[in-house]
């Protein structure tokens, strides 16, 4: 399968993994899941929830991260501050990166607004070099779309 099937077929289980009433919590959780089943060369697949002040780590699959972002700081920072999608092909290039896994060399953060309220971001890393490009950045807000569709 090329990306842009993985992708096809990650949108279309995502229907499944939303059905239902739940609670945000297992959203995030079954979300961040199921993007690094169908993606394992990501090497970080996250949510960071906002508070009213910060980010805050929320479920992922990975290492042991950071557990709380201040707006003005990094990639995640950027993404929640300006409400858009960072594409970030070479983290050590970008001004504030925060670096909770050294290995990580590309990123890409996309930003989960509703009603213009910032509730989080979703946050993935790479060991590769651009390993994200407008593809995933299409498809990560399409999903993102969708799952804020069914939270309130
Ligand atoms: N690199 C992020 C921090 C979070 S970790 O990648 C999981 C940033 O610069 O905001």
């Amino acid at each position: 399968m090329n990306k842009q099937e993985t992708y096809e077929s990650l949108l279309l289980a995502l229907g499944g993994v939303l059905e239902g009433k739940q609670q945000p919590l297992s959203i995030y959780a079954n979300v961040s899941a199921l993007i690094k089943q169908h993606f394992p060369q990501f090497s970080w697949v996250g949510f960071y929830l906002y508070d009213g002040n910060e980010l805050y780590l929320g479920p992922f699959q990975g290492k042991v991260a950071c557990v709380s972002i201040s707006l003005d700081r990094g990639v995640c920072g950027a993404a929640a501050r300006n409400k858009k999608t960072q594409l970030v092909k070479n983290v050590h290039e970008f001004p504030g990166h925060i670096a909770c896994d050294e290995g990580a060399n590309s990123e890409i953060v996309i930003p989960i607004v509703k009603s213009e309220k910032l509730l989080g971001v979703l946050d993935i890393d790479s060991y590769q070099l651009a390993q994200f490009d407008d593809i995933d950045q299409t498809y990560l807000e399409r999903l993102i779309a969708q799952l804020i569709s069914v939270l309130n």
